[in-house]
């Protein structure tokens, strides 16, 4: 694997192979100092033109984790104010000697794009509406850690499906493991081609609500919506929200997860949020192991792994 630009594509084993990855990583992270010298002397770029907390931040962790030196670029401050190009921005930044960038852009491609212009090796961060490989990776990682291997699990992903990069990646990923996915959304927040898709689609979550082992809320993305999609937001979270009444038809081991930002009060129930098996915060905690196993699979030496077994600082 020489760039994550998405997780269509991969295989259940190079899936799994990351995931096994990252227990060593999260074990890495529970000692009192959860840092390896793996990196150390590699430099790391996050290039984000779009917004984010969560990714950046965590992927920002992870390099320092690994001891790589870790460089930050934002749009909003840089040169693309004055109208640099993509092209001029990555090559600019590849100048400097970079091994990896992580790419974060609001349209689709631009990952796969920008490979031709730098020998980094180049990460999705999230692009448009396409792909976000580490928050599915993430995601699937904490499912295996609560309920073991996704084989036969029934996951519902429920929302704003049309403008969810999540929602494409967690599909790809969690179907590659062996899960049952079904998409919950009313018709104007599906996409309009998903006859390839592994999944099935029901537009009325109380239906499933019972059967599901994840029901998984995605963020209303108001911010790509250009016409009006669902009647009000009221009326979106009164059929499609989980509130305390729908969480409580979920099965006893179900996991509520959601990606962040969330739209308390939309999509989900302020207090579903803090319910024992809402494991949102989790998610953003499996995430830093998460993006510290890609870096290495990427910039890493096998060999070097063994030394963290032993908790040995090579
Ligand atoms: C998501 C994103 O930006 O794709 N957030 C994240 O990375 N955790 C989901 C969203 O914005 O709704």
């Amino acid at each position: 694997m020489r760039h994550l630009l998405g997780i269509d594509g991969m295989t259940r084993d190079e899936v799994e192979h990351l995931l096994d990855l990252t227990a060593h990583f999260v074990e890495v992270n529970r000692r009192p100092i959860p840092k390896v010298p793996a990196l150390r002397g590699k430099t790391v770029v996050s290039l984000f033109f779009e917004d984010s907390t969560r990714t950046r931040l965590s992927f920002e962790t992870a390099a320092k984790r690994l001891s790589a030196d870790i460089m930050t670029f934002t749009a909003s401050s840089s040169s693309v104010k004055k109208g640099e190009s993509i092209r001029d921005t990555v090559q600019t930044v590849s100048a400097f000697g970079v091994d990896a960038i992580v790419v974060r852009h609001g349209s689709a491609g631009v990952p796969v794009q920008i490979r031709q212009w730098t020998d980094a090796a180049i990460i999705n961060g999230g692009d448009g509406w396409h792909e976000h490989p580490t928050q599915a990776l993430l995601d699937a990682y904490t499912i295996r850690d609560h309920l073991g291997p996704l084989d036969g699990r029934h996951i519902g992903i429920v929302g704003d499906i049309k403008h969810s990069r999540v929602a494409r990646s967690n599909m790809w990923a969690m179907t590659a493991l062996g899960a049952r996915v079904t998409l919950v959304a009313p018709p104007t927040l599906l996409p309009a081609d998903i006859g390839g898709w592994p999944v099935s689609v029901v537009h009325d979550l109380d239906r499933v609500l019972g059967d599901l082992d994840v029901c998984y809320l995605l963020r209303m993305q108001q911010e790509r919506m250009t016409e009006a999609l669902v009647p009000s937001m009221r009326e979106y979270s009164a059929e499609f929200g989980l509130n305390l009444e729908r969480s409580r038809r979920l099965p006893e081991h179900a996991l509520i997860m959601h990606p962040g930002p969330m739209n308390r009060g939309v999509e989900i129930a302020p207090e579903v949020a803090d319910l024992p098996n809402a494991v949102i915060t989790e998610q953003v905690a499996n995430g830093v192991s998460v993006r510290m196993a890609v870096l290495f699979q990427l910039l890493g030496s096998g060999s070097q792994l063994e030394s963290f077994d032993r908790g040995g600082s090579a």
